[in-house]
């Protein structure tokens, strides 16, 4: 199985926001933006591993900046790391300012996504190779996020959990 890079898989998904998705101050409602999100990551997820994938957990979210009514919302999602059947996308969120065009990054989030077969059993998926700076520091944490999301879940014990440990004690 070819290893293949974060470029391979980065998903960019541009839409509105409407009336009819926002709260009562007229921002973008958080769970749609989770919802167009997951939509994100899971693109990116099948064009890294080509196999059914389903959302195996939401890792990370931080809704900085409140985002308006009538915005142009970008979400670019990557895998920056592939595990054996688990990948971990990162996904950053822009909005487009209407007059001068520029970006600003609102939001961030990471989402863990699993290769599937048509049973729903975990395959194996292609090693991603990070080959920006970015790219090799979202690598490097990310097994210790794996770790912790495991050990929220239950799956994993804390203790066995060493690259997260190692943050803590040295
Ligand atoms: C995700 C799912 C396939 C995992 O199945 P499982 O029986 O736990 O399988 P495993 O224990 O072998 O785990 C498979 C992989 O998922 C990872 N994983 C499982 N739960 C995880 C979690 N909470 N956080 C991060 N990774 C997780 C495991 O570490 C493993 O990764 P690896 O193969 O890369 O090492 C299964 O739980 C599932 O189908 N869940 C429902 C998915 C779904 O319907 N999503 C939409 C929700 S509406």
């Amino acid at each position: 199985m070819d290893a293949k890079t974060a470029a391979d898989s980065k998903t960019i998904v541009t839409d509105l926001v409407l009336p009819s998705e926002t709260n009562p101050i007229n921002n973008l409602f958080g769970g749609e933006l989770l919802a167009r999100m997951d939509r994100a990551a899971s693109i990116a997820a099948r064009r890294h591993s080509r196999r059914i994938v389903v959302t195996a957990s939401v890792n990370h979210v931080a809704f900085n900046r409140a985002v308006p009514l009538g915005s142009v919302v970008t979400i670019e999602a990557k895998v920056s790391r592939a595990f054996t059947s688990s990948m971990e996308i990162y996904m950053d969120v822009w909005i487009e300012d209407r007059e001068s065009g520029e970006c600003i990054k609102a939001n961030e989030a990471i989402y863990t996504f699993v290769a599937v077969d048509e049973t729903g059993r975990p395959v194996k998926v292609p090693e991603l190779i990070a080959e920006t700076d970015l790219e090799k520091e979202r690598f490097e944490a990310a097994l210790r996020r794996k770790q912790l999301s495991l050990v929220l879940a239950g799956k994993l014990k804390p203790n066995d959990a060493t690259e997260l440990k190692a943050l803590f004690i040295s």
